[in-house]
């Protein structure tokens, strides 16, 4: 069950129209609804845009500029004042949903706890106020390194409401990659917890948070905040380490929003591209708020009777806007887990939903993989007719999985929806909508109202219908990132010149293959850059190779991916080795545990393969179309001549 080829995506034909009670009490519920807003918002998107930040948001004042475009930098609802805390928080507490559940917490060891808006709010506020006694001031970074407690959404609304843009860092980072990532952002505060559960054991979190700020490496940081969650004994600082409780106790509820700038920097989130160190993505406080608002509403069809479970972790976008900031804008109830599915309880998942009669699901086609393997009668032995509706983020995902969801958790009564987009994009930019558009399996259909979306050549032609090519937008929307940060040339050079402008029209560059088919209907096909999507995480191939790099043994290293039924993709390096080091069983464990040590454990290579030699160019440059046909133990395809040394290409085969 590899990733979906041109050939299998060409011959899936099956269509599934939408049912009809669904669609009569959707928000968009026909084809010719959908249809109607696309064209409405392509003819003029600056009203279109306007008229939802108008009627879906509260600004403290309103803007003076629809939208400045001046490429690639975009700024949206210029001059307008807006907190994104109080469009999640204040503003529903007037209404009958001040008592409604907004969050609804399942820690792994089944513990659980839920905050009603009026709750939340005051959580928010207090912390708030804690941020603010610490000396954080608007335009500060934070940094939030935190298991999936309600701590961590907590932490990054309270940043929001004073307006010191949050930076999280997935609790699966080593404490290097957390390092760096403080250091680019140069974060005054690290928010963490004691430690948190991950597959029935403790991730040390306090702990690798003093590692990445040992001999201070992380001159920027002043205070480090820790929940207390899993009880192990850690060691606090003198001066720099608080206890989340102790700085809370008797501390004011009582903080009023930072009117923010529509462009104030709301976040910044670090991703992996194919060249250099991750990035990091900057999101800014009004268009985000509109993006993620409103694709919340439509794609995941919100009814105020919805619960509503992402199971993505708050270290990606997909948490930042899909579980903290689009359903709680809506004011609806969302549900966060700290688990994953284990050993000890492989059908977790299935719990929470019957548990709490989650209406919405949304997941990853790997999960998805894993629920397949981990055999029916998991689900099927749990009550999960609460569902209503289905989504899948993170990667392509094939058909055969797109119909198992369908079936076994669906149980064909609800509707799937395939979402495209990136961290870049900040919410979702292909997709179905449930009520109005037909779907096929693999294929996120079509674009997002106000999304001008495009398969093109290098030249930025639109290619033919079911002609393979690079994924494009034409047009800025108002979740779009709006810089590398501090790094606004990278900014430009990674997504603005693969393609490059003609008549000053810019076209954002996805890394992306993607195919159009005669409806209309996006295929995504996978990255066409150095990035490889492990278990729907973004890695890049030049951090693997810089991690293996920095251990002594290590000469050189070419890093690929290589199909993987369960993950989509393996990480697979090719090593070859300093003077007096010898391949060995040991040393390729050693390397492995070096490089998540370095960045993670979604790092860890699957395979080390020692080489005397990598195949090169003249030039010098690794052939890496070579190896990847090596890793997955395809025949060499395609031009060999400019090989420097055709012999290199002969050990690696019999090697193999
Ligand atoms: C890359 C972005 C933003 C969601 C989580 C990942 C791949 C994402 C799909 C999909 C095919 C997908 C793309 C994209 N991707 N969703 N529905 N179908 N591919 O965010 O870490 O920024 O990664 O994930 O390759 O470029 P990310």
């Amino acid at each position: 069950m590899s990733q979906p080829t041109i050939e299998s995506i060409l011959q899936e034909k099956r269509l599934f129209p939408p049912d009809s009670d669904f669609s009569q009490n959707a928000h968009i519920k026909s084809l010719a609804d959908y249809q109607g807003l696309y064209d409405r918002a392509k003819a003029d998107p600056q009203q279109f845009w306007a008229e939802l930040a108008e009627n879906e948001l509260h600004w403290f004042q309103k803007w003076d500029t629809v939208l400045d475009w001046q490429p690639p930098f975009v700024k949206w609802f210029v001059n307008g004042k807006i907190n994104i805390s109080y469009n999640c928080l204040d503003r529903h507490l007037t209404t009958w949903r001040k008592n409604k559940a907004a969050l609804i917490w399942e820690g792994e060891p089944g513990d659980s706890r839920t905050l009603t808006y009026s709750q939340l709010h005051r959580e928010v506020c207090q912390f708030a106020n804690v941020l603010k006694q610490l000396g954080a001031k608007k335009g500060d970074r934070i940094g939030i390194y935190m298991p999936m407690i309600p701590e961590a959404a907590i932490a990054m609304l309270a940043c929001a409401r004073i307006g010191a843009p949050h930076s999280v860092v997935f609790g699966g980072f080593s404490a290097e990659a957390l390092r760096d990532r403080l250091n680019d952002a140069e974060a005054k505060i690290v928010i963490t917890a004691d430690g948190g559960w991950r597959k029935d054991a403790i991730v040390p979190l306090k702990e690798q948070v003093d590692k990445a700020l040992e001999n201070n490496a992380v001159p920027s940081i002043t205070d480090v905040l820790v929940v207390k969650r899993t009880n192990q004994t850690i060691q606090m600082a003198a001066g720099r380490d608080h206890w989340w409780h102790d700085l809370q106790k008797g501390v004011s509820a009582d903080c009023s929003p930072e009117p923010m700038d529509s462009e104030d920097m709301l976040f910044v989130l670090y991703t992996s591209g194919s060249t250099g160190k991750p990035k990091g993505v900057v999101h800014t406080t009004g268009g985000y708020n509109l993006y993620s608002h409103i694709t919340t509403k439509w794609i995941f069809d919100l009814q105020d009777t919805d619960v509503y479970w992402c199971t993505a972790d708050v270290g990606w976008i997909t948490g930042h806007s899909y579980i903290v900031y689009g359903p709680l804008s809506n004011g609806a109830t969302t549900v966060m887990y700290e688990g994953a599915p284990r050993a000890s309880n492989p059908g977790c998942f299935w719990d929470v939903i019957a548990k709490y009669g989650v209406t919405i699901f949304y997941t990853a086609p790997t999960a998805i993989r894993a629920f397949i393997k981990m055999g029916e009668h998991h689900p099927k032995s749990r009550n999960l007719s609460s569902l209503r509706l289905l989504g899948t983020v993170g990667e392509p995902i094939n058909p055969e999985a797109w119909m198992w969801y369908q079936k076994v958790i669906g149980g064909e009564r609800c509707p799937i929806v395939d979402t495209w987009w990136q961290t870049e994009t900040g919410g979702i930019m292909i997709t179905p909508l449930p009520g109005a558009i037909p779907t096929k399996p693999g294929s996120a259909t079509l674009p997002f109202p106000g999304i001008i979306a495009d398969v093109v050549d290098l030249e930025g032609n639109t290619v033919p219908d079911n002609e393979g090519g690079y994924l494009a937008i034409r047009h800025p929307w108002p979740g779009m990132m709006r810089t590398v940060y501090g790094d606004p040339e990278r900014f430009r050079r990674t997504y603005w010149e693969h393609i490059p402008p003609t008549d000053g029209k810019y076209t954002y560059f996805a890394g992306d293959g993607a195919r159009k088919d005669e409806d209309g209907y996006f295929w995504v096909m996978g990255r066409v850059d150095d990035v490889l999507n492990v278990s729907g995480h973004r890695l890049g191939t030049m951090e693997v190779e810089s991690a293996l790099v920095s251990h002594p043994a290590v000469a050189e290293a070419a890093v690929v991916g290589k199909p993987d039924e369960l993950k989509g993709e393996e990480v697979v390096a090719f090593v070859t080795l300093e003077g007096t080091y010898q391949a060995s069983e040991e040393l390729s464990k050693e390397l492995k545990k070096h490089v998540v040590s370095e960045i993670g454990a979604i790092a860890r290579p699957g395979e080390i393969r020692f080489t005397d030699a990598l195949p090169k160019t003249r030039s010098g440059k690794i052939m890496r179309r070579l190896l990847r046909n090596l890793a997955s133990g395809q025949e060499v395809s395609g031009d060999t001549s400019t090989l420097e040394d055709r012999s290199v290409l002969d050990k690696l085969r019999e090697g193999a």
